[in-house]
């Protein structure tokens, strides 16, 4: 796997992600800003968190593979269309200006300048009877709870 030398607390937080999974025929996108990453069974693992009423989620399940794109600074506008418009409605990747593009059996963007390459090997719906109840109130009164998936990073593709 290649070098990553990269400020990861703030990558999800300010910088934001393109998580992305389907096939270059299908596929879909979607900005996140929580996740993580890590060590999980002796592996390099990624953690994104997908509410189940997002487009992306149907494409999350039935895939093997995900990644998570960092969009080059001047792309950033992407994000306006990508984590505020739905692949359900329209073709978000055309409407951001972003290019799909492979990335092993899955799918990336050549406007990222990092692309981590996963394969999922755990998911899990969130507990919300177990959050703080700030944290219930604040982000679950109306939407539904997060499912975690883990990947293990299997390539991180550079630009
Ligand atoms: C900055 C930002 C961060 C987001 N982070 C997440 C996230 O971590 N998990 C999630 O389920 N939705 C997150 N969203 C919301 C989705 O990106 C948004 O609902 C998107 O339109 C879903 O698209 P889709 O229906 O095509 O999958 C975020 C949105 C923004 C703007």
């Amino acid at each position: 796997m290649k070098e990553f030398t990269t400020d990861i607390f703030s990558l999800y937080d300010k910088t934001w992600g393109l998580l992305c999974a389907g096939t270059m025929e299908q596929h879909n996108a979607m900005t996140i800003s929580w996740g993580g990453m890590g060590t999980l069974w002796g592996k390099p693992v990624v953690t994104v968190y997908v509410r189940p009423n997002r487009h992306t989620y149907g494409f999350m399940e039935n895939s093997e593979y995900f990644t998570v794109g960092f969009l080059k600074e001047e792309y950033r506008g992407a994000h306006g269309i990508m984590g505020s418009k739905s692949g359900r409605d329209m073709d978000k990747d055309r409407e951001a200006g972003l290019t799909p593009c492979p990335a092993g059996e899955t799918v990336m963007y050549a406007e990222a300048e990092a692309t981590l390459l996963c394969r999922k090997i755990y998911c899990q719906d969130l507990d919300v009877s177990a959050f703080p109840e700030a944290v219930r109130e604040k982000y679950y009164g109306s939407e539904p709870a997060h499912r975690m998936y883990i990947g293990e990073v299997v390539d991180i593709i550079r630009k």
